[in-house]
């Protein structure tokens, strides 16, 4: 029995793990049935750090989904200059995304210290490209990493004050309160792993890798204050799924690399987590709206319907194994259309 049904605008997700070649090809689907354009994110081997790895790696999304409008992010590199940001721009892009070095999955290459990109931070902020941040701290203790990397957000806020930053993924509730203090050219991205599960779904029974991410999941008193934060109507709270699948025999491997695929159930997820806090009604601006207007595109023209009516998430979606796979959800995709 159908007992409830909605129409959402056509959802953006800002922070999308897009993969490559045949990984691509067998996870893309599973965010185009409900996802209208995501910020791809640049973490490929190799990464996309020049305009004319953007371009291609553009075409090669487009190829694989003419129905899906790629937004394209470039990698910070260490060795980058300002010069090199209007050709990135003209390329398409429209963030950059910083990963200190070692921070998670193919990010040994990243920048050690902000020092190393004072001028291409300046050139981005005269460019209007967005900051996107992995918001951690390599060398702390996990559990604390994402806390201790908090005074490195303010302070580029305050160095480049006209520069859009977003903490991506937030995790603890210290981010989240921070962020909410910052000045209104600081955002971030929740996820729907890190409003809906906590530490003990990842190791607090046998060990899941399915559920291991960057930035590992915490405590409940977090996963309630990145929910909270998300049914706020604080418009610089914004979805972002960081979806990012790797194939199931690379997680049984024994050497588990960082990354839940979510977009299976990404959507089922969020509106169980709104409607459970009473906000369904507030799931469309989060989703659709607020990080559309943060990063001022124009908010997409198409529709996702859902309904809520129980159906169990796959266990597996061509040799990948989605977030809370073979769990009995509620809400459902059943349609994107426009
Ligand atoms: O868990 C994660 N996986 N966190 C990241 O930051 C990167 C991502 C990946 O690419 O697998
Ligand atoms: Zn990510």
């Amino acid at each position: 029995m159908i007992a409830a049904h909605m129409v959402l605008r056509a959802p953006d997700d800002f922070h999308l793990h897009v993969r490559q070649g045949a990984d691509l090809k067998a996870c893309l689907p599973s965010s185009t049935a409900w996802c209208a354009r995501a910020l791809v994110m640049p973490n490929t081997l190799p990464p996309v750090s020049t305009p004319s790895r953007v371009r291609a790696y553009r075409e090669e999304i487009r190829k694989a989904a003419p129905d899906f409008q790629p937004l394209m992010s470039f990698k910070i590199m260490p060795s980058m200059t300002g010069d090199e940001v209007s050709a990135l721009k003209d390329a398409g892009c429209v963030a950059g995304k910083l990963y200190p070095a070692g921070a998670t999955t193919n990010a040994q290459d990243g920048v050690s210290s902000i020092d190393q990109i004072q001028d291409l931070l300046s050139a981005m902020e005269e460019w209007g490209l967005v900051l996107c941040v992995h918001g951690e701290q390599p060398e702390d203790p996990i559990l604390t990493r994402e806390i201790s990397y908090i005074p490195v957000i303010e302070k580029i806020a305050v160095h480049y004050p006209r520069l859009r930053i977003v903490f991506e993924h937030l995790s603890t509730k210290e981010a989240v309160q921070a962020v909410a203090a910052m000045p209104s050219t600081v955002a971030a991205t929740l996820t729907p792993h890190h409003m809906a599960l906590t530490i003990d779904d990842v190791i607090g029974g046998n060990m899941n890798p399915y559920h291991f991410c960057k930035p590992v999941i915490k405590q409940p008193s977090d996963r309630d204050a990145v929910a909270a934060a998300a049914v706020s109507g604080n418009p610089r709270f914004f979805f972002g799924s960081d979806s990012a699948p790797h194939p199931k025999a690379s997680k049984l491997s024994g050497n588990a690399l960082p990354g839940i695929f979510c977009a299976p159930v990404a959507m089922s997820v969020v509106a169980e987590v709104f409607e459970r806090l009473g906000a369904l009604d507030k799931m469309e601006d989060f989703v659709s709206r607020f990080g559309a207007e943060f990063y001022t595109l124009p908010l997409n023209s198409g529709t996702v319907e859902m309904e809520k009516t129980p159906w169990q998430a796959p266990d597996e979606v061509n040799g990948f194994v989605p977030m809370l796979a073979g769990a009995g959800l509620r809400w459902r995709v059943i349609r994107r259309a426009g």
